[in-house]
């Protein structure tokens, strides 16, 4: 049996949510002759204790004790703007990482790190657990294989039933940056192409505490993509439906439509439609357990030298290009140019200009 000790820094709403669904990693990777050790930490030591106690795990005291105890994976579920200070200490422990998306508040943060990334060889996996979920993978093998033709458009949503609390959204860099960029992701990921404008709006009709920390409830985005290809993106914090996150793939032969099913967070208007009729998923923990286990069991088999790198830190930066872009567009009602990333990189583009979040008055 090989022996392989991850280190868990962040035990927050994901954290705690990735610690439980370890433990599903680890009966998975023992099947297959590893034994996976898991140790919590925090910057607040005590919650680390209880959360290690809830789950039967061991605790440490800080990151630096957690990463010179030895190692061999790192995974980050802290708050977006100690991302890349984290990412850093597991470059420099030699170690591969996992951490949460985005890579950083904004891309400008985030073009020193992947130089380093690069230049250290680093091996660190973004957390875009949409890429794991089954739904998205089937609709890309059915528009890989040809069978839905060539797209006329895709139409992404993801509603959450509440927000998260105003304290999360303050740091969270916008709904854009925080929410929409799944979308943007998957739907480079899909279709192979880069989106290179977007236009977007938004609005907050929910708590002015959101208004008052500079975020807005809901948005939209209209992109482009490299062939001409328009999309929608949308997204908000209030589907009191519950939890709904859906693609519309929408092609010339088909149309598959992932997130579907009898817990599909919507309604039939038409009268006799009883489909979907099964209590509706709430959050994104329930929705995506499945992608959340597979994605960290991929990182396993990294750790291992077992695969490929599923989401590479430029991949997620792309994605998050393409959100600044987003945030920058409804800052100022036009659409934004996005630049290919590896243009902005080369210093022959340059980044979208970083938008703060500012108080937002509907
Ligand atoms: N992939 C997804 O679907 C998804 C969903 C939600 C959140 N996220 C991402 O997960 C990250 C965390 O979000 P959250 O909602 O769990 O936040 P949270 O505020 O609930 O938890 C963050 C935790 O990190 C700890 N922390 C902060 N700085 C630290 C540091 N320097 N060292 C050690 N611990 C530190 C905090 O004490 C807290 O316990 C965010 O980057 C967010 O974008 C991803």
């Amino acid at each position: 049996m090989k022996t392989l000790t991850l280190g868990l820094v962040g035990v927050g709403r994901i954290g705690q949510m990735h610690a439980q669904n370890l433990l599903t990693v680890r009966d998975q990777v023992a099947a297959r002759g590893v034994q996976l050790e898991i140790v919590l930490a925090d910057a607040a030591p005590e919650t680390a204790r209880q959360v290690a106690d809830r789950f039967g795990l061991r605790a440490t005291e800080s990151v630096d004790t957690l990463i010179s105890e030895g190692i061999d994976g790192l995974v980050i579920a802290t708050n977006t703007a100690t991302h890349p200070d984290l990412i850093r200490a597991g470059l420099a422990a030699g170690i591969p990482v996992f951490c949460e998306k985005p890579v950083s508040s904004d891309v400008v943060g985030a073009l020193p790190l992947l130089k380093e990334i690069e230049a250290a060889s680093g091996v660190v996996q973004i957390g875009h657990q949409r890429r794991f979920d089954v739904g998205y993978q089937e609709a890309k093998r059915r528009f890989d294989a040809g069978d839905l033709g060539w797209l006329h458009g895709l139409r992404a949503v993801s509603g959450d039933a509440f927000p998260p609390p105003v304290e999360y959204l303050a740091t969270s860099g916008g709904i854009f940056r925080d929410m929409a960029v799944h979308d943007f992701d998957v739907i480079r990921w899909l279709t192979g192409q880069e989106i290179v404008e977007v236009y977007a709006r938004g609005t907050n009709n929910g708590d002015p505490e959101i208004g008052a920390v500079g975020d807005v409830d809901t948005a939209q985005a209209t992109l482009t993509l490299a062939d001409g290809t328009v999309a929608m993106a949308t997204a908000t914090r209030y589907n009191g439906a519950g939890h709904d996150v859906r693609l519309d793939v929408q092609g010339s032969k088909d149309t598959v439509v992932v997130g579907l099913d009898d817990r599909s967070a919507l309604r039939s208007a038409e009268p006799d439609v009883g489909f979907p009729a099964g209590t509706a998923h709430q959050t994104f923990a329930e929705r995506f357990v499945d992608a959340y286990v597979a994605e960290l069991v991929a990182f396993v088999e990294l750790v291992l030298g077992e695969r490929e790198n599923p989401c590479t830190p430029f991949d997620a930066v792309a994605a998050s290009l393409v959100a600044d872009a987003a945030q920058l567009s409804l800052a100022r009602s036009e659409p934004v140019a996005v630049p290919a990333l590896r243009d902005v990189l080369d210093g022959t583009a340059e980044p979208v200009p970083a938008v703060d979040l500012v108080p937002f008055s509907a």
